[in-house]
């Protein structure tokens, strides 16, 4: 049952307790309370709900009958579960994706091996997302669900070297898959540590469990019998003086420059290099391109300079905010954020059970947005642009390019008459999403 539906006029938590103990009284065994409906505006189990945000209700459901209550959505640790019924929130805690993305959780958490769980990290993208336009459900960090009875993981035939060149979701995956099948595997990755550009996609507000999803696989490759190589960005000559049985490219994408009048001005910055925190953006930014890296570089952004969560409950407690004042000191931080987006449809790319809600939180933080957009330059002082046929001007003290990427190939089109056995998996093949990258990344796994 759904502890409060969230939807202005219908049953709020005071009156779900009451249906609780009519279901009781109509001779229900158990009750699993979660969060709202599709209707509701309060996201559910997105990635930006907070572990538990809503086993309150089966708390106060609890309370008002004497049949088992399942607390649900968006439990995930062992600590925090354990925690709900020692405390008694609830009789017991309810998993729904956790136990799609690592279906041994039960087992790894009653052998306290909780650090060996395959977190999910509520992106939907995999499992949720697919039911909208009828395909199979699967998992974007676990590629086996839905295929298990297609995807064996066997041993390796025949001992091979591989050689795996970048550590993004796409070579991390590849390398774990193909070592633990038995051959010996290289990698290769460019920069001092691996993840690739999942290295960012943590970084903004809501969007922290890819940084857990990186831990994991930090873990699992330290783990894995792979002859692993960072600050070594790796050449055609190089790859062919190794003389791999087997060539997997994994290079990932390089950022799209557009081509404006201005582009390479100083305050002209990449939004990864904003993500990084390499680049101190200035008050007023403007992001050009909104798909999924604009919408997340201006949520990070926006969300500069706002008080936190510890320190609005202690604000909010000792009656210090009123809830104007509680609204402006939460929702507005040190950037005033523009986002202007050439083609219609702004997140075009993020999940379709996500996107939603990473624009209304984009409106509350009080982000302005532009679609339809042709730029005419950009100056020191800011954009000149035609927004739907009406020429404006955005000042702008940092201009942010999220332009997209283009899949950064080289190697393979050097190398691909070379060798008998060569992949090109994940964004260098055609820059996609962690889901493509992480599946094709297993997949060649399997296959070598
Ligand atoms: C801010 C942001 C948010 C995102 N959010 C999501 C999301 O919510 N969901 C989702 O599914 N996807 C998301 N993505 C996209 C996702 O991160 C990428 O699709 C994914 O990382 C692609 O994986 P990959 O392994 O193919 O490439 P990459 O992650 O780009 O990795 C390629 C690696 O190859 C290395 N490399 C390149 N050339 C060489 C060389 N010559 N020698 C050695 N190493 C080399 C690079 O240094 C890099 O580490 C996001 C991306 C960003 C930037
Ligand atoms: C693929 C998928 C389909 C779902 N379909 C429904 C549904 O039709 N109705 C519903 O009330 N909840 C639906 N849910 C929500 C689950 O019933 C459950 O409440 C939720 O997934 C629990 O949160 P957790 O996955 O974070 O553990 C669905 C969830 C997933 C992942
Ligand atoms: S696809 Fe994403 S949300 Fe769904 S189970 Fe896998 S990790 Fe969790």
């Amino acid at each position: 049952m759904a502890g409060d539906d969230f939807v202005g006029g219908s049953n709020n938590i005071l009156e779900t307790v009451k249906i609780a103990r009519l279901y009781q009284d109509a001779g229900v065994h158990l009750l699993s309370v979660t969060g709202g409906w599709h209707e509701t505006r309060v996201p559910q189990i997105t990635m930006n709900v907070p572990e538990g945000a809503f086993a309150y209700l089966a708390r106060e459901i609890k309370k008002a009958v004497d049949i088992p209550v399942a607390a649900s959505n968006r439990i995930r640790h062992k600590a925090f579960a354990e925690q709900l019924l020692k405390e008694g929130w609830c009789d017991l805690v309810n998993l729904g994706r956790p136990l799609i993305a690592d279906p041994h959780l039960p087992a790894k958490w009653s052998w306290n091996r909780e650090n060996e769980v395959l977190l999910c990290t509520g992106c939907n993208q995999g499992c949720f997302d697919p039911l909208f336009t009828g395909e199979p459900s699967t998992c974007t960090v676990n590629p086996y669900a839905g295929r298990e009875s297609e995807w064996m993981f066997t041993s390796a035939g025949k001992k091979k070297k591989v050689l795996i060149i970048g550590a993004g979701p796409a070579g991390m995956n590849a390398a774990i898959t193909a070592a633990e099948r038995g051959h010996d595997v290289v990698l290769f990755e460019k920069e001092d540590e691996p993840g690739g550009m999942l290295r960012y996609a943590g970084l903004p507000p809501g969007r922290e469990d890819w940084m857990e999803y990186l831990d994991y696989m930090k873990r699992q490759l330290e783990k894995a019998p792979v002859d692993i190589n960072f600050s070594a960005k790796i050449s055609s000559k190089e790859v062919l003086s190794i003389k791999p049985d087997a060539l997997v490219v994994a290079t990932g994408g390089e950022p799209v420059i557009p081509e404006i009048p201005g582009v390479h001005l100083d305050h002209v910055v990449s939004a990864i290099d904003v993500l990084a925190g390499r680049i101190k953006p200035g008050k007023r930014v403007v992001i050009i391109g909104g798909g999924g890296t604009g919408v997340e570089a201006a949520l990070a952004l926006a969300a500069r300079g706002t008080v936190d969560s510890k320190q609005f409950f202690f604000l909010w407690m000792w009656g210090a905010v009123t809830e104007d004042i509680a609204k402006r000191i939460t929702l507005r931080g040190t950037h005033e954020v523009t986002i202007l987006k050439r083609s219609p449809g702004m997140g075009r790319g993020l999940s379709r059970s996500t996107r939603w809600v990473m624009i209304h939180e984009l409106r509350k933080r009080g982000v302005h947005m532009y679609d339809g957009v042709t730029f005419h330059s950009i100056s020191e002082e800011g954009i000149t642009c035609t927004v739907r046929g009406e020429e404006k001007f955005f000042p702008a003290d940092t201009v942010v390019i999220a332009a997209g990427l283009r899949p950064r190939r080289e190697i393979y089109d050097e190398l691909k008459e070379q060798f008998k056995e060569i992949y090109l998996i994940g964004d260098a093949a055609s820059p996609r999403r962690a889901l493509q990258a992480i599946n094709e990344g297993v997949e060649i796994g399997l296959k070598i």
